[in-house]
């Protein structure tokens, strides 16, 4: 098994492919950190808890004064307030007495095969026993009755660890959580870059990159989701180290609500890591026997840089967090009409729409925002989601039965957590909106948001979702989500229950994502917020793919798709050919072959010839599905580090296939250029299916290809695939 205890040295061991973590259980019972990096088969690791025995004015536990201990520059597994370690912390409680002094020991610890589910939550699984292996530690605050089990799952076969706690009010009286992170990792050193994925609307997972200083730094979010501002990923990358070469630490939260992701520097150079539910306006009061399960954060490390960090998140991402009768399986190519009618359409206008797409090749057509009560535009309706018969005539079996007779799929959006002021149902149930007494209800978008934190709003979107799923043969779901939220407040909480309104919000929603998908397994459903407004793992666990941004400009999408790539695979990438703006069909479809592919446009507008490269396109796309959602993703030249080219490349898993695609966003006039390929089989024969050259693998990574002769102009890509002889 992947993890190892120690009895009499007292340490616990994590093994990966890749990676070793380890811990041992101090004098006191601290729970203190030796290591997390590149595997070693070392066991002991000796005085790497003492990192600096002495911290000038820092106050520690008096049994240990005679000790190299100090609380505040010892390595922990849980960072506690207020009881001698100054630095951020992972655990604050207020207790029945008022203070928030925290202090956590070890108890016991068990571990076992395979992982628990997280109740309410979404996380990773194990599809069999030997995917991974769990260490539970159980610690306790003898004081309070307070006690936290830190949750470990380390998955052998990826270089990465799930960490979470579950807090349990063991006393009789109830307290108050103020702060419950995630993890908190004691790095030893603070000699690397920050990397996190800034952005927004239309221009979402922009790699940032600075210094570790010290002090406190981070991302997060206070929005209600987990944002287009700032993903809730961050990786530490040391410093020297890139995309192919040394250590790189990625972290991932699954949660999909406000968020913190922080490293803070201490005076001894340390480095505290740290992620979880945002403590800013966070509060949970537990009462005695009560429990309380934090989300999960995924940790990631690799010395192969960059680039293997990411290819350890997507085959980890692609195996054990992606879930449901999608998986594995070749998802259907779609039309969606929204850049091409917006809200102005009815049945005839879809049935022409899914007509030319059936006969361009197309597999679905989904049918976007606008179908329901009277939403003509975006000022009214959402939760009112019953067919506006005015468009469809007859409802939508008819319209459904029409596209099912051309031989397509038929797919729908919804919005489910949102509500328009102007719509029946806010008006029979004002009370359903999230709001605050007294203060006026903010609009974004001119809506407002669903309380999910009530059961009755769930039970009402439950039903109403399910007069159309239950009665109709639909098998696609893009379920959008398009505000922040404001005025963050239930009617039904009493106050001291407020406190931890976000959490039971997203809690309400990953329910009614539980509901729906459970209802419906067949359904594909794709997340979405405004394009890639809640682009997390959280997500994930419930809907297979996530539309990527709103933006379908390709030559922007570039860059969007290369942070994205950080963490997130192509499987899950959600990609369209738009009408928009710049560049080619050529260029659009290269770009939009970096993740589920598909179609977003006006039919009426594409001219025979583009139609008849649309053709070939959705050819090749079926040919390489397999290769680019589940082959390995290498990052050949990055927007990052060029502003004139980007280049990427797939390699399958047994090294016998691979294509590489090359975009020139702005001509550079003479530059000599070769490229070279990575992470393929040296002693291999490579066919290039375009030219029918041969090349060995050695050749194709060390030498390159020189790329003089292929298209080089402003907008311009090319895309060439070889397979071995
Ligand atoms: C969001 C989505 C779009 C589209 C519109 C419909 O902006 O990202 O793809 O569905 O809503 O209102």
């Amino acid at each position: 098994m992947a993890i190892l205890f120690d009895a009499e040295k007292k340490i616990f061991k994590l093994d990966t492919a890749g990676s070793s973590y380890i811990f041992k259980i101090y004098d006191e019972n601290y729970l203190v950190h030796l290591y997390y990096g590149a595997k070693i088969p070392d066991y002991e690791l000796p005085d790497f808890e003492c990192r600096h025995m002495y911290a000038s004015f820092s106050a520690s536990n008096a049994h240990l004064l005679t000790k190299d201990f100090s609380a505040d520059v010892f390595p922990f597994e849980i960072g506690c307030n207020g009881c001698g370690d100054m630095r951020i912390s992972s655990l604050q409680i207020r207790n029945a007495d008022g203070n928030a002094a925290t202090d956590m020991r070890y108890v016991s610890h068990k571990i076992y095969p395979g992982k628990p589910a997280l109740p309410g939550l979404p996380a990773l699984y194990a599809n069999t026993d030997d995917d991974c292996a769990t260490l539970e530690v159980l610690t306790e605050d003898k004081v309070t009755g307070a006690q936290a089990t830190l949750l470990y799952t380390a998955f052998e076969k990826h270089a990465a660890i799930t960490r979470s706690v579950v807090i349990r009010n063991a006393s009789d009286k109830p307290f108050e959580i103020e702060k419950a992170m995630s993890f908190n990792l004691d790095l030893p050193d603070a000699d690397y870059d920050l990397l996190t994925l800034y952005g927004r609307h239309n221009m979402e997972r922009l790699l940032e990159k600075r210094p570790l200083a010290h002090g406190r730094q981070g991302i997060g979010s206070r929005r209600g989701s987990s944002s287009h501002q700032q993903n809730p990923f961050m990786a530490l990358l040391r410093r020297g180290a890139n995309e192919d070469h040394g250590d790189a630490y990625g972290f991932n939260l699954v949660y999909s609500c406000n968020y913190v992701a922080e490293v803070e520097v201490d005076f001894n150079n340390s480095s505290r890591v740290m992620m979880g539910i945002d403590d800013s306006d966070f509060g949970w009061t537990l009462a005695p026997g009560e429990e309380f399960w934090s989300p999960e954060a995924v940790l990631v490390y690799s010395n192969e840089g960059l680039g293997g960090m990411s290819r350890t998140f997507h085959r980890l991402y692609n195996n054990n967090l992606v879930r449901g009768e999608w998986k594995r399986k070749q998802r259907p190519l779609l039309i969606n009409n929204w850049e091409g009618t917006y809200f102005d359409f009815d049945d005839d206008k879809l049935v022409a729409i899914a007509k030319w797409a059936k006969e361009t090749g197309l597999d679905m057509f989904v049918m976007d925002d606008g179908w329901f009560g009277v939403r003509n535009d975006d000022r009214r309706s959402l939760g009112d989601w019953v067919v506006n018969e005015n468009k469809l005539k007859g409802g939508i079996a008819p319209l459904v039965k029409r596209v099912k007779e051309l031989g397509l799929r038929f797919g729908i959006w919804y919005e489910p957590e949102m509500i328009s002021p102007d719509s029946d149902i806010y008006r029979a149930h004002p009370d359903w909106c999230i709001h605050v007494p007294n203060r006026d209800r903010s609009q974004g978008r001119w809506q407002c948001v669903m309380d999910m934190t009530r059961a009755d709003v769930r039970d009402y979107l439950f039903n109403i979702m399910s007069e159309v799923l239950a009665h109709n043969d639909i098998d696609y779901l893009k379920w959008d989500f398009n505000r922040n939220i404001t005025e963050a407040g239930s009617a039904l909480l009493p106050p001291e229950r407020q406190k931890g309104f976000f959490h039971r919000y997203i809690l309400g929603t990953y329910d009614l994502f539980d509901r729906i998908t459970k209802a419906y397994p067949h359904l594909l459903v794709e997340g979405c917020s405004g394009g890639g407004g809640r682009y997390d793992p959280g997500i994930l666990y419930y809907t297979p793919q996530i539309w990527c941004s709103d933006n379908t400009d390709a030559l922007s999408r570039i860059d969007i798709q290369f942070g994205t790539s950080l963490c997130y695979p192509a499987s899950v990438q959600g990609a369209h050919v738009s009408a928009s703006r710049r560049t080619g069909y050529n260029t659009k479809k290269d770009v939009a072959m970096w993740g589920t592919f598909g179609y977003e446009l006006d039919p009426a507008k594409i001219s025979d010839e583009d139609r008849a490269v649309i053709k070939t396109q959705i050819e090749g796309y079926h040919k390489y599905y397999d290769l680019i959602h589940y082959g390995d993703l290498y990052r050949l030249i990055c927007p990052w580090d060029d502003p004139y080219k980007a280049a990427w490349e797939f390699v399958s898993e047994d090294k016998s296939e691979f294509m590489f695609t090359v975009v020139t966003k702005f001509y550079m006039e003479a530059q000599n250029f070769f490229i070279k390929m990575k992470g393929l089989d040296p002693a291999k024969r490579y066919v290039c299916e375009e030219t029918g050259k041969v090349f060995s693998g050695a050749l194709l990574m060390n030498a390159g290809l020189s790329l003089y002769h292929y298209p080089n102009g402003d907008g311009e890509s090319f895309a060439l695939h070889f397979k071995a002889e």
